[in-house]
């Protein structure tokens, strides 16, 4: 069989890694891919924005399963426009995509199934949230509606610091916003909760902590993900059981009503209070890194449950999965989240060889005459896999120093809090 990867960054080749082992795959595309991607499949560069063009692609090559690794194409509704040629595609349709695409369509369905969920207030008008920042508490959480790669998102310290979140917003830093949210700030723990959905059932896809801050120590600015862990240390079965419970099902029931279903990876993103889920957003997709951190663990062939989703049978697929601990540290270029250098030469790749247990997948590369460059913020990942966290993160240490890359640089501490000794 042909299959079609959407994307290019390590979730997307830690997929396309997963699948090829599969004696069903005769080739895989990746649109656009990246030079991890190009040594197993044939990297493809069309204009992801228009869907005519891609159908074209899909039906000339005859690929029988395409996979949309990121959001925008889900909440911009591709898997509804391809779905009406009769193409086969994993993710949830542009109504079900609304759960990451719209914050306020997710909180209304919070607010109308009873989902535990911080309290929050819709605003249209800056006047009226500059209002509300006057009478509510410190600190509080301002985000824009819009799809912002986890960028809308301020938490204010005080009036002056929500004052500037409201103009940024309003003022289009995130591209047209009709409205805000402001929301009452949840202390606890965050934990990734990931689903996977053929329609009429789901299974449980793990559980990961990402470290989103570019700093030590979880401070500076949110980036796209320095790095994961996996499984999180919060999880247990009193857990897991309010989160189906309180959280997925009721969603799933919402979406119902509106006569949908969800097909795809469902990533909860949660806050634990005292061992009580919130949901903080939902994202139509698996995270990345947390992708890269979870898929070394699987043992089921990944094709095999992709398919069975696609023809709503997952229930005949039993899911297995190493129990191992594993983590992924990310390597960016040098001054991201902000303005970087592209196109930087990577050495020194040739000189690290992977153990078992082991992974190294691509983001932000390309090739090019042997050669590979930097092009993205966030470069490459480094996994390992071991009985304990301590042991896993010691060895992706040991390759990030051989690769030993000037033009990069990674968190030193990630997993600190399931790692006793820095
Ligand atoms: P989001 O894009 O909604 O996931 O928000 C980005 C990050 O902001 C989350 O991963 C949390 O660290 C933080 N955050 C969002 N909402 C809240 C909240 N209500 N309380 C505390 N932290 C929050
Ligand atoms: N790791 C965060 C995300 O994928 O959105």
């Amino acid at each position: 069989m042909k299959v079609g990867i959407i994307g290019s960054g390590g979730r997307e080749h830690a997929i396309c890694q997963n699948i090829k082992n599969s004696s069903k795959i005769d080739k895989i595309f990746c649109f656009p891919g990246n030079a991890g991607t190009k040594e197993i499949a044939e990297n493809i560069n069309l204009d992801l924005n228009n869907f005519e063009i891609i159908k074209n692609f899909i039906l000339d090559k005859n690929i029988d399963l395409i996979i949309i690794g990121p959001e925008k194409p889900l909440v911009d509704g591709l898997v509804d426009y391809l779905e009406k040629f009769k193409i086969k595609v994993f993710g949830p349709n542009k109504i079900a995509s609304q759960l990451e695409g719209s914050k306020i369509f997710t909180k209304q369905l919070c607010q109308k199934f009873k989902i535990p969920t911080a309290n929050f207030g819709i605003f249209e008008n800056k006047d009226k949230a500059k209002e509300f920042l006057k009478i509510t508490n410190y600190p509080t959480v301002i985000k824009a509606d819009n799809l912002a790669s986890g960028k809308g998102v301020y938490i204010c310290q005080n009036e002056k610091e929500g004052l500037v979140a409201v103009e940024e917003i309003f003022n289009g830093k995130f591209g047209e916003a009709k409205n805000l949210l402001i929301e009452e700030f949840l202390k606890g723990e965050e934990m990734s909760f990931f689903t996977i959905h053929d329609g009429n059932i789901f299974k449980s896809f793990g559980t990961a902590q990402d470290h989103k801050r570019v700093l030590e120590g979880d401070m500076g600015k949110n980036t796209g993900g320095m790095g994961a862990y996996s499984p999180s240390r919060l999880i247990n079965e009193d857990l897991k059981n309010k989160i189906l419970n309180k959280i997925i099902k009721p969603t799933l029931e919402g979406l119902a009503e509106l006569g949908t279903k969800y097909k795809g990876f469902l990533y909860t993103g949660l806050m634990i209070v005292k061992n009580e889920p919130y949901l903080i957003e939902y994202n139509v997709r698996m995270g990345d890194p947390e992708c890269q951190t979870i898929l070394p663990k699987l043992k089921t062939n990944l094709f095999d449950i992709f398919f069975s989703v696609c023809e709503e049978k997952l229930n005949q697929i039993n899911i297995q999965w190493l129990d191992k601990k594993s983590v992924c540290v990310v390597i960016c270029s040098k001054g991201y989240p902000d303005k970087f250098e592209k196109n930087v030469k990577i050495q020194n790749l040739n000189k690290i060889k992977l153990d078992a247990d082991e992974f190294l997948y691509h983001a932000g590369t390309v090739e090019n005459n042997g050669e590979i460059y930097a092009v993205g913020g966030r470069v490459l990942n480094f996994i390992s896999l071991s009985d304990n966290f301590s042991t896993a993160r010691k060895n992706v240490f040991r390759n990030l120093e051989k690769l030993n890359w000037s033009g990069g640089f990674y968190r030193k501490d990630i997993g600190y809090k399931v790692i006793d000794q820095k």
